[in-house]
């Protein structure tokens, strides 16, 4: 290779006017839009990459960190960060970088969207209506549940969670939360409470999903998890698929054990056409957008490019997941 400039390689193409003149000091090497993870395109480049620019979708397995003896920094233009192996770039001293914040209140939003959309049967009377099924105003057609006076149990009080408890609050529902450590000042900013995962399943009318995926919160809702809820639940994850047991979940949604679902992720992700939860109609699954908003793509996009030319350059990462590597 005749060129000078640091090698990135970036797993997918972003647009021009995002990205403007941010790239001009690298090499950029994009792969195949289609292809998640570094596929053949970028693979055979590792040995000489300086950086990798990725999204939350594409594996970053400690083997291809092995290949990668030059590399000084991964960034994904993501919060989350459960699809590369930070602990061993944190044994090799990479940072990983992310993009905290920008996107907190947008998720918030669609969380909410998501809740409203799915405890009142959104999709199911739209489409009845656009079928002509709307015959005329039935006493007892399309009835959901109410969110005022109602106990919404949040599961991961972070920066999202915080920012629904907010909006939720606002609509009338108690607010309870499980998180691992204590957070006073939330509490009583919500005016929530602290609970145990298993009362808060037990009590919940709406459960919202805002934990990171780790090993201590995969499959965290699964088959038992579902038993203990009330059959009139709602269940939301605007967070990782993987922290729900997608075949429990489809049994607990068709078996009545609770009453409909909203899904922001799933696992797999993408989910695939065929699968059954896609035949359920109190079940809304939308394909990931938490963030999807111009303004937040675009910032985070700045912001991923950010952390990739710090790296670079060898400078603490402005937003940096695991810290731990400056100490
Ligand atoms: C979205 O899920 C993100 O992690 O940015």
């Amino acid at each position: 290779m005749t060129n000078n400039k640091p090698l990135v390689l970036m797993t997918h193409e972003l647009p021009e006017d995002w990205v403007g003149e941010l790239l001009d000091d690298y090499q950029v090497i994009t792969g195949f839009n289609e292809k998640r993870g570094l596929d053949s395109r970028l693979i055979k480049h590792l040995d000489k990459a300086e950086g990798i620019l990725c999204l939350l979708d594409d594996p970053i397995p400690a083997e291809a960190l092995e290949r990668a003896p030059d590399l000084k920094v991964i960034s994904s233009m993501a919060v989350g960060v459960d699809n590369i192996d930070v602990a061993a770039c944190t044994r090799l001293g990479i940072p990983v970088g992310h993009t905290p914040g920008v996107l907190t209140e947008g998720t918030a939003d669609l969380t909410v969207a998501l809740l409203l959309a799915v405890c009142r049967r959104l999709p199911t009377a739209s489409e009845d209506a656009r079928q002509g099924r709307w015959k005329n105003w039935d006493p007892t057609g399309w009835l959901g549940m109410d969110l005022n006076n109602s106990t919404v149990g949040i599961v991961g009080l972070g920066k999202i969670g915080t920012a629904v408890g907010e909006r939720l609050a606002s609509f009338g529902a108690q607010i309870i939360f499980n998180n691992r450590s204590p957070q006073p000042e939330k509490e009583k900013k919500l005016n929530a409470t602290q609970v145990e995962l298993d009362e808060l399943l037990r009590t919940s009318d709406f459960i919202c999903l805002h934990a990171p995926l780790t090993e201590e919160t995969a499959n965290l809702i699964n088959e038992q998890a579902f038993q203990k809820m009330k059959s009139s639940a709602i269940l939301i994850n605007a967070a990782r698929g993987a922290i729900v047991d997608t075949q429990a979940l489809t049994r607990a949604l068709k078996e009545g054990w609770i009453w409909a679902a909203g899904l922001d992720v799933t696992d797999p992700e993408p989910l695939p056409p065929n699968h059954p939860l896609y035949k359920l109609d109190n079940c809304l699954i939308t394909p990931h957008i938490g963030s999807a908003t111009f303004q937040i793509r675009q910032t985070m996009a700045n912001i991923a490019i950010e952390n990739l030319s710090a790296g670079i350059k060898g400078i603490r990462l402005p937003y940096c997941a695991n810290p731990e590597i400056y100490t």
